[in-house]
C-alpha cells in the first residue's frame, strides 16, 4: 500500500508518500517539508492567517516535489490522507481541500487523519514497537500522556492544564530575546548553564494524577529574569535557561512515573513524540526512567517527531490495515478533534 499525505494544521507545508512494505528504512519513499519558522519569527509565534495564506501557495509544490522524490506516478498511490485536525482552521482547509480535490481527480479513496494519531502512532513507522505503551506526546500546542492499547485505542491519562512545554520554552525564548522557536536555543543556552542558580517550586504538587501544568514555572522565569534587571549577561542567559530546563525536565520524570502508574496493561514500551522530543537532555531523563522500570524506550528521529507528513501517511495505513473506514468527501475539518474521538 502507497500512501501520499498532506499534513497543514500549524506552521509546516508538507506532504509525504510512505508505503508499508518492506525494512523500516525503506518505507518512506518521500517526506517534503516547508517550514514557515522564517516567516513567522519576526512575531515570536505562528500568525494563523500568514500560515494559511503560505500553504495555500506551497501546498502544489511540496505536493509534486513528494510525488517526484518518490520516483512515483499518480496511479500508483493507494489512497490520499490529510490532517483533519486539531490545529489551525485555514490550514486544515488548504489540506483537506487539496487532498479531497486529488481525491475525486484521480480517483482514490480519502481518509481525514486526526494530527494526534499520527504522533501517536510515528515509532511504529521507525521500529518495531507493539502495542500496548506509554507515549508522551510533547509539542508547541499539546502535552499528554497516552496509554496506546492499539490502533484508534486511546486513553489519555493526563495532560497539560494550561500551556503546552513546547509553547513554554518558546516564551521563555522570548524573555531571553532568543530567535523564535526558543526551544532549541534554550537547550543550547543550558548546555553552558548552571541548573541550580534559580529555584523553582514543583507545580501540582499536590494534585493527584498526572496532569500538567507549566505557566507557573513561565511566570517564575519571568521573575527570575527581572530580579536580573535590565541587561542580561550570557551567562545570565545560561544559567536561567538550564534551571528553567532542569525544572521542566524533572516535572515530567515525576508525571511520567504517575502516569505509568495509572496504566491499566502491561506495558513494556515507553515512547516520545512532538518537536521537544528533539530536546536530547529530556531523552535521557526519559530513558532513565525507562531503564530503571526495564521498558523499552523508543525516541523516532528529531524530523519525524516534528510536525511531517509521513506520520499522517503512516497513521493511514494503521487504519486501513485495521479496516477502518475511508472518510466521506464531506469530512467536516475539524480544529478541535480529541484523540479519543478517532
Ligand atoms: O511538533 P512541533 O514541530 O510543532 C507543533 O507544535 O505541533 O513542535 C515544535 C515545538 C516548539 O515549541 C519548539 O520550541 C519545540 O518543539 N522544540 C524544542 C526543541 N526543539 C523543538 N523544545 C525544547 N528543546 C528542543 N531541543
Ligand atoms: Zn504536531
Amino acid at each position: 500500500m502507497k500512501i501520499l499525505a498532506i499534513e497543514t494544521s500549524c506552521d509546516e507545508t508538507a506532504a509525504a508518500i510512505v508505503r508499508n512494505e518492506g525494512p523500516f528504512e525503506n518505507r518512506i519513499l518521500s517526506n517534503v517539508i516547508n517550514s514557515q519558522i522564517d516567516l513567522h519569527a519576526k512575531y515570536g509565534g505562528v500568525v494563523p492567517e500568514y500560515a494559511a495564506r503560505n500553504h495555500v501557495d506551497m501546498i502544489d509544490v511540496v505536493i509534486n516535489e513528494a510525488l517526484k522524490l518518490a520516483k512515483i506516478d499518480f496511479d500508483e498511490i493507494d489512497a490520499i490522507a490529510a490532517t483533519g485536525g486539531p490545529g489551525l482552521i485555514g490550514g486544515l482547509l488548504v489540506g483537506m481541500v487539496t487532498a479531497k480535490t486529488l481525491s475525486i481527480m484521480w480517483n482514490k479513496p480519502f481518509m481525514a487523519i486526526n494530527h494526534l494519531e499520527g504522533h501517536l502512532l510515528t515509532a511504529r513507522l521507525c521500529y518495531d514497537v507493539e502495542f500496548p505503551y506509554l507515549l508522551l506526546l510533547t509539542s508547541g500546542g499539546h502535552f499528554m500522556f497516552v496509554e496506546v492499547f492499539g490502533t484508534g485505542k486511546y486513553k489519555v491519562l493526563g495532560e497539560t492544564l494550561d500551556d503546552a512545554a513546547g509553547e513554554c520554552f518558546d516564551k521563555v525564548g522570548k524573555m531571553l530575546k532568543l530567535k523564535y522557536p526558543g526551544g532549541p536555543l534554550i537547550e543550547e543556552y543550558a548546555k553552558q548553564g548552571d541548573q541550580k542558580r534559580f529555584k523553582y517550586a514543583m507545580p501540582l504538587q499536590k494534585k493527584e494524577g498526572c496532569n500538567a501544568s507549566f505557566s507557573g514555572i513561565k511566570t517564575a522565569t519571568k521573575g527570575h529574569i527581572q530580579s536580573l534587571g535590565e541587561n542580561l549577561t550570557y551567562q545570565d542567559k545560561c544559567d536561567i535557561a538550564a534551571s528553567f530546563q532542569g525544572i521542566v525536565i524533572n516535572f515530567i520524570e515525576r508525571q511520567i512515573k504517575k502516569a505509568y502508574a495509572m496504566t491499566t496493561t502491561s506495558i513494556q514500551n515507553v515512547v516520545i513524540s512532538g518537536g521537544v522530543a528533539a530536546n536530547l537532555a529530556l531523552r535521557a531523563a526519559l530513558l532513565n526512567f525507562a531503564e530503571g522500570l526495564n521498558l523499552n524506550f523508543f525516541a523516532p528521529p528529531v524530523s519525524l517527531c516534528s510536525d511531517n507528513a509521513a506520520m499522517i501517511a503512516w497513521a493511514a495505513i494503521e487504519r486501513i490495515s485495521c479496516g477502518f473506514p475511508y472518510s466521506p468527501i464531506d469530512f467536516n475539518t475539524r480544529p478541535r478533534w480529541p484523540i479519543t474521538e478517532t
